[in-house]
């Protein structure tokens, strides 16, 4: 038997959410992240839930899904890095901190390691363009970033978080 997307209980908490809610659309992105929480990502089965839960199309999902950049449609690896590509990280030296993180992951944009660990994706403005460059890895916030940092911030990372 597959495992489901989302646990009974949630998928009931949520859908009582959803009936008590006047514009059901808003809770989209939440009942997106519990499906990405469970499976890492969103399968379009995972659409197709979060439509039948909010009592919306599966194109209403999807479209939200698409535009957030945070949503995962596609498999990924156990950490995401968001490398901020917009102006001030730019103008900041964003491209060489790209070429850094390639080079020491060994991997491309929109690519994963193949231990499974990163996956690295660009992002626009992560609201820290006075410590740009900055990238994201989960919730955690990095900026300032050169050379030694990233060595240092993937080598934590990569031992669960653990300094
Ligand atoms: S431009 Fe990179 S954090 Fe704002």
């Amino acid at each position: 038997m597959t495992k489901p997307l989302l646990n009974l209980e949630k998928t009931e908490q949520l859908r009582s959410h959803a009936a008590q809610t006047e514009h059901p659309r808003e809770l989209i992105v939440d009942v997106l992240r519990a499906i990405q929480e469970e499976n890492g990502w969103v399968p379009d089965e995972g659409i197709e839930l979060a439509a039948s839960i909010l009592g919306l199309s599966p194109l209403q999902v999807e479209e939200v899904a698409t535009f957030y950049d945070k949503i995962f449609r596609h498999p990924v690896g156990k950490k995401v890095i968001h490398v901020c590509d917009s102006i001030c990280c730019w103008s900041r030296g964003g491209e060489w901190i790209v070429q850094i993180l390639r080079e020491k992951l060994g991997i491309d944009l929109g690519e994963t390691t193949s231990d499974g660990e990163f996956t690295l994706l660009p992002t626009c403005c992560l609201g820290a363009c006075g410590e740009a460059p900055a990238m994201m890895i989960g919730f955690t916030l990095y900026g300032n970033l050169d050379a030694e940092k990233i060595e240092a911030i993937l080598a934590k990372e990569r031992s669960g978080g653990r300094p």
